[in-house]
């Protein structure tokens, strides 16, 4: 293929999905013959617009290791890396300038690999990439959809303090956290006693109460933890190990909350009483599974202090499985 075209692709205001990733594709095929090889230095100039768009959909790490491969090369050639990327003349051997090529080459077929086909509405791809892989990789039960809702959110309005009571393995917290790295600030506080005495301190019904407290509440800590660290999410993690009715004191004012602790009738009342109220004129309040006989009188407490923007229900059943409110 003509390395004009892959330019003129790459220029283009297209979703990044579509050229980009042909783009990648071509630059990967890119055969060079030697240094001084005009295409070279179209190559580069094309590389160069690739790594903005990059960047600008937030896949950090590949831009990170071509510029590793980029400044190697400039090194060698005794030029700044900007010459190199903007397409200007560099002379070197031409063993390092067909390594530079195939290891860059390398970096953006992975990156092309692990870029989900297409991404939903309003979520860039390194928030995206983070919620499949807690959907893959921890226990809970956030859903998709939900996920995206926490994140276009967190996006959207770009709370500082958020908090989420009942944590689990993290399905709901991490999706929230990716989005404010990506926003480029503020903590997820995450309340969670990780403890079956608690969970099951005032009873929902018979079949769930038996099953929280049999839960291998350690070993869901533990991925809770190794999952965080090992996707650098813990500048934006807090964790508060304790039953919710103590840490409430820990906050003045909340930005954006997500209540899906206890289902029991006192604790769910509990949570909105004590958290709901601290949540600033204007912020956001996540409720989970409101068609629960015993959340009734929590969400009716939460309709006193917040209006209803959307609600998410169940595909299969039609139920109504988590609200999004808004403080007054
Ligand atoms: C439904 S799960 C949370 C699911 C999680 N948000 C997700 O999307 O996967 C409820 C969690 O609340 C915790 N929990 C129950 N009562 C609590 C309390 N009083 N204080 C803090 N955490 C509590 C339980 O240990 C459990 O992990």
């Amino acid at each position: 293929m003509d390395i004009d075209v892959v330019s003129d692709a790459v220029g283009s205001d297209q979703p990044v999905c579509g050229p980009l990733a042909d783009a990648w594709e071509t630059l990967s095929d890119f055969q060079v013959v030697a240094p001084a090889d005009p295409n070279v230095f179209a190559y580069f100039r094309t590389l160069d617009r690739v790594l903005a768009a990059l960047g600008e959909s937030g896949e950090v790490e590949p831009v990170e290791t071509v510029m590793l491969h980029v400044d190697y090369l400039a090194d060698k050639a005794g030029c700044d890396p900007s010459v190199v990327l903007g397409g200007g003349d560099f002379t070197t051997h031409p063993q390092i300038v067909a390594d530079a090529l195939v290891n860059i080459s390398l970096v953006l077929q992975q990156s092309v690999r692990s870029r989900p086909e297409q991404l939903p509405e309003g979520v860039p791809a390194d928030v995206y990439t983070l919620i499949l892989e807690a959907e893959a990789k921890l226990a809970g039960w956030c859903s998709r959809e939900k996920a995206l809702t926490i994140a276009r959110i967190v996006l959207e309005e770009r709370p500082k303090t958020c908090v989420e009571i009942g944590v689990f393995g993290g399905r709901s917290l991490m999706p929230c956290a990716a989005a404010l790295r990506h926003n480029g600030g503020g903590e997820i506080y995450g309340i969670e006693a990780w403890s079956p005495n608690v969970a099951i301190e005032n009873a929902t019904n018979e079949a769930n109460d038996d099953w929280w407290s049999k839960i291998d509440f350690a070993g869901i800590k533990r991925e809770f933890y190794r999952f965080a660290a090992a996707t650098n999410l813990t500048p934006h993690v807090r964790l508060i190990e304790a039953p919710s009715g103590r840490a409430a004191g820990l906050f003045d004012t909340i930005d954006f909350l997500h209540i899906d602790g206890s289902h029991s009738m006192v604790n769910a009342a509990e949570d909105v009483i004590l958290y709901a109220r601290k949540v600033r004129s204007g912020g956001i309040v996540v409720f989970d599974d409101v068609n629960w006989a015993s959340t009734a009188p929590a969400r009716d407490l939460l309709g006193a202090l917040c209006d209803v923007v959307t609600v998410l229900k169940d595909p299969a059943s039609g139920l109504d499985i988590c609200a999004v409110l808004r403080r007054r």
